[in-house]
């Protein structure tokens, strides 16, 4: 950050640190009362009530798979190790948040189970008191060696990647092989019993849009959730509207295979929509940010591998919170501006083809 925009931004921290002088008295007395007692932090609640108790953070801008819908062609400038958030510094944000009212904290990346040191990670954010998930997302290329300590250490909950059956297509996609040990890291998982394993299908017209039917069946006898996730655009990523396919066309497709699926009730943040074939053991839904969002129920935050707060995944605007850390900042100061960056959430986000032409970080940057 620039010294002129770091002057403005203390300017800022002044002002409201006035504004919430009180509210930070408040604070000083508020670990004496148990997490469930307490009031949601109005730190974290934005201008049209939405309450952020949902923190997904970046672990690492590398990954071992190259996604054409998320890893430019070209590749990515990765930021300078120095540039990074240490994980000292994660750590002390994360720690921020949950006492906050956090109480879901997702790994993503980039592959976060490249980071050597996941396991010491998740160990450190799963002792947060009032931490409740801790959860990963993973493509699943090294997770099946890795599953089980991680669970020792706390992971509660697993996402794993996985847009095709059928390993040639799978190579085409991501640009790597490896459709094997997904399969594999999804066996792990199950038989860990983690508290949800999760399949994440993004689904692309003429790609694999075929598949649809394979992936329900998946869930036949396997305790899984498949997601069908809506292609989003993101720089570099060559998202064009020809290979959108809309969540009414998918439904409607199983539909003419299984037309007695059921649909299930969604808890009130979820972000899918979720449904069943009767006696089948899993489920299946759909992801729907680009034909039907759910910002108005939008409980997540985001934090970027460099340190940078973004609070809604297709808003272009975001604070360092890194460069706050580095220039002293105490963890009111922080919470001050997160405060701001939280109170300019918009309502909604833009449709999917003004998206296309805004700029944005490609997905690998952000954390999906
Ligand atoms: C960015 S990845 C990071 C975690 C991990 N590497 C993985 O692939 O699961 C997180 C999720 O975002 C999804 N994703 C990436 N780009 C996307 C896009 N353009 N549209 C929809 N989902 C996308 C991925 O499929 C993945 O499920
Ligand atoms: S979706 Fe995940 S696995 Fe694929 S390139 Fe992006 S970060 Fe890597």
């Amino acid at each position: 950050m620039c010294s002129k925009n770091m002057t403005s931004l203390l300017k800022i921290i002044k002002i409201s640190k006035r504004l919430k002088r009180k509210e930070s008295l408040v604070r000083l007395f508020s670990d004496k009362v148990p997490h469930d007692k307490k009031t949601f932090s109005s730190f974290l609640t934005d201008s049209f009530g939405r309450k952020h108790n949902y923190l997904r953070i970046s672990l690492t801008e590398r990954c071992n798979l190259r996604c054409g819908y998320c890893m430019p062609e070209e590749g990515v400038l990765l930021t300078k190790k120095d540039d990074l958030l240490t994980n000292e510094e994660m750590i002390r944000l994360a720690r921020l948040f949950v006492f906050e009212g956090v109480n879901k904290i997702r790994l993503t990346g980039g592959e976060p189970l490249v980071r050597k040191d996941i396991v010491q990670i998740c160990d450190q954010l799963s002792s947060l008191k009032g931490l409740k998930t801790l959860a990963i997302t993973t493509n699943g290329l090294v997770a099946e060696q890795k599953l089980l300590y991680l669970k020792q250490a706390g992971l509660t909950n697993v996402n794993i990647s996985l847009d095709t059956m059928i390993e040639k297509k799978f190579e085409f996609i991501s640009r790597r092989k490896g459709l094997m040990k997904v399969f594999n890291a999804i066996e792990k998982a199950i038989e860990l019993k983690f508290n949800s394993v999760k399949i994440n299908c993004v689904v692309m017209k003429g790609l694999n849009d075929d598949e649809l039917i394979e992936f329900v069946n998946f869930t036949q006898n396997k305790p899984v959730d498949v997601r069908f996730i809506e292609y989003m655009p993101f720089d570099g990523n060559k998202w064009a509207p020809v290979k959108f396919v809309p969540y009414g066309e998918m439904l409607k497709l199983i539909f003419q295979k299984f037309p007695d699926i059921v649909k299930l009730e969604d808890d009130p943040n979820d972000t899918a929509k979720t449904y069943k074939v009767p006696d089948f053991e899993g489920r299946f839904g759909f992801i729907t940010s680009m034909s039907e969002h759910f910002c108005g129920t939008c409980n997540r935050l985001r934090l970027t591998a460099d340190g940078n707060l973004k609070v809604c995944l297709f808003g272009p605007n975001e604070v360092s919170l890194r460069d706050l850390i580095r220039t002293g900042a105490s963890d009111t100061d922080l919470l001050n501006v997160i405060s701001i960056a939280i109170g300019s959430k918009k309502k909604q986000h833009a449709g999917m083809h003004t998206l296309a032409n805004t700029k944005n970080r490609p997905m690998i940057l952000v954390g999906g």
